[in-house]
This record gives C-alpha cells, sequence and structure tokens, in this order.
C-alpha cells in the first residue's frame, strides 16, 4: 500500500514510525511546510502539496489542523480513502456532507479514528436510540493555552460552538458528535483545572434502555494529545491498513 500524511507533528510520527516498520506500506510523502527535509529521517517531507500528489495512493491521513482536512478533502478523496483526525472540521454540515457524498461518488473511504476516547464504533450503532449526550473536558490551562491559577469552566453548551471555540481541543466533542446525535444536541463542558496534569473526558451517552457513561483519563504531554493519543492513532491506522468501508475506527 501506498499513504501519505498531512502533518508531521506528534500523532503523525507516531504512525509514521508505526509504519516504517512494516515491510508492506510505504510512505509517499509527508505534507508540512513547518518541517525541514531530512526532519523525519528518510522519509520525503514537502512544504507544496498538488492535487495530482494524491493520484495512485490508498490513504491519506490528516493530524494537522482542521483548515487542512477542509482545504484537501476533494483532492483527495476523488483519488483515495481518507483519515482525518481533526475532528473539528465536521462541525461545518457543508464539509461533513461534502465528506459523505465524495466517498461515495468515488467509492473512497473516510475513517475517523477514536482519537482521544474510545467506543465511537459502540456510539455510533446505538445513536438511534440516544437522546442525550454530554462531555466534560477537564484540562489543565496550560493545554488549552490559558494560565488559569484555579478551577474555571470555560464553556459550557452546545457541541456545535464548543468546536468553534477550542479547535485544537475538543476533537473528542466532535467526534462523539459525529457518531451520535449531532453538534446541536451534544452538549459540552469545558474545565481548565490548573490541579491536574492529565487530560480527563466523561461522555455520559442516555437514550430508549441505554445509559452510557465513559470516562478516559490521559497524561498530558504538554501539547493538544495526551499519552494514549498517538498509540490509539497507531492502532486505527493499523486497523485501516487491513480493512475496508466506511467505519469509525
Ligand atoms: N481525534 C482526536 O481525538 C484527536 C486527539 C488529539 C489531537 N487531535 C488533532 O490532531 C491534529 C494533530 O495533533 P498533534 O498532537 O500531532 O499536533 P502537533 O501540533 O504535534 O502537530 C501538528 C503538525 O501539523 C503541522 N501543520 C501545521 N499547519 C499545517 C498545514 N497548514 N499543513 C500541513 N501541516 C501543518 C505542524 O507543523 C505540526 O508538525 C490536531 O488538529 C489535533 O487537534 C485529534
Amino acid at each position: 500500500m501506498k499513504i501519505a500524511f498531512l502533518g508531521g507533528g506528534k500523532i503523525g510520527r507516531a504512525m509514521i514510525d508505526h509504519v516504517l516498520a512494516r515491510q508492506d506500506v510505504e510512505i509517499a510523502f509527508v505534507y508540512d511546510p513547518f518541517l525541514k527535509a531530512g526532519e523525519l529521517g528518510g522519509v520525503n517531507v514537502t512544504a507544496e502539496l498538488e492535487k495530482e500528489m494524491f493520484e495512485g495512493l490508498d490513504l491519506v491521513v490528516e493530524c494537522a489542523n482542521a483548515e487542512v482536512v477542509a482545504a484537501n478533502l476533494e483532492d483527495v478523496l476523488s483519488c483515495c480513502s481518507f483519515m482525518p483526525f481533526s475532528m473539528t472540521a465536521f462541525r461545518d454540515d457543508e464539509i461533513r456532507a461534502k465528506a459523505e457524498e465524495l466517498s461515495k461518488k468515488y467509492g473512497t473511504n473516510v475513517f475517523l479514528p477514536h482519537g482521544a476516547i474510545l467506543g465511537l464504533d459502540g456510539i455510533f450503532d446505538g445513536r438511534e436510540a440516544l437522546t442525550e449526550v454530554t462531555v466534560e473536558t477537564i484540562k489543565n490551562p496550560k493545554s488549552l493555552g490559558r494560565d488559569d491559577t484555579e478551577l474555571t469552566v470555560l464553556y459550557e453548551g452546545p457541541t456545535r460552538k464548543a468546536t468553534e471555540l477550542y479547535p485544537k481541543n475538543v476533537n473528542v466533542h466532535a467526534a462523539i458528535a459525529l457518531a451520535g446525535i449531532g453538534f446541536d444536541r451534544t452538549w459540552s463542558k469545558i474545565t481548565a483545572d490548573p490541579a491536574v496534569s492529565t487530560n480527563t473526558h466523561v461522555i455520559h451517552l442516555a437514550g430508549q434502555g441505554i445509559d452510557f457513561t465513559i470516562r478516559v483519563s490521559s497524561f498530558s504531554e504538554g501539547g493538544v494529545s495526551g499519552k494514549y493519543v498517538p498509540l490509539s492513532a497507531c492502532g486505527s491506522l493499523e486497523s485501516v491498513l487491513g480493512g475496508t468501508g466506511f467505519r469509525f475506527v
């Protein structure tokens, strides 16, 4: 298989190292205008991106930011499958609908990775029965680009607005909304707590005969992604490299 990456930061590098250990997958390029050539060992790093570069690929993995998802959706999906990690891109209904339309039109897949949480597949399966979904994220203020000295609730309200206000920090909320009951009916809370060094997400889902609580806590290493995400990303990539169909992975 032949794959490419858009973004070569923390998550990207974990997946690139993982793929380099396989004999059956070739990395065509890593598009990241902020990396120097040679920075990723022998992997081809490029600062220029042309539509033709996606031709002949099997998969493109985005791990840069939500704008990169929107900007490349059509070019990628008309050539190959796409695995975007910046899920907040789908807060825009047009982008979400376009991703579904394009993948159907070109027979390609949008693989939606579980990222910082677990259980997206199960939520997706039960979405028709769900009536109430809440997601609370508690992070150290530094992970949210802030310097609060006491516990501060930054936002409480529909997920659509949360993903607009904190696009880099609430990919979990976007993923839950996408798999479950949408960006307007999912309720988000974002809390900055200077006493914690973890990224914690508490998800409560209820509906006809259903009541789930998912709590995930992962040590924060400074950037937007906690300790669990690189492991989760490699696992999702592994599933995709061996799988078919439109799936939450
Ligand atoms: N789905 C999830 O649960 C989940 C969890 C954590 C992070 N994320 C998201 O995944 C993405 C990557 O996270 P990360 O921890 O690797 O971040 P990172 O900051 O370590 O890496 C991002 C990389 O993207 C590059 N980049 C920036 N602008 C670019 C552009 N226009 N084109 C191409 N590359 C560009 C940067 O140079 C950097 O190397 C972020 O959007 C983050 O919010 C999703």
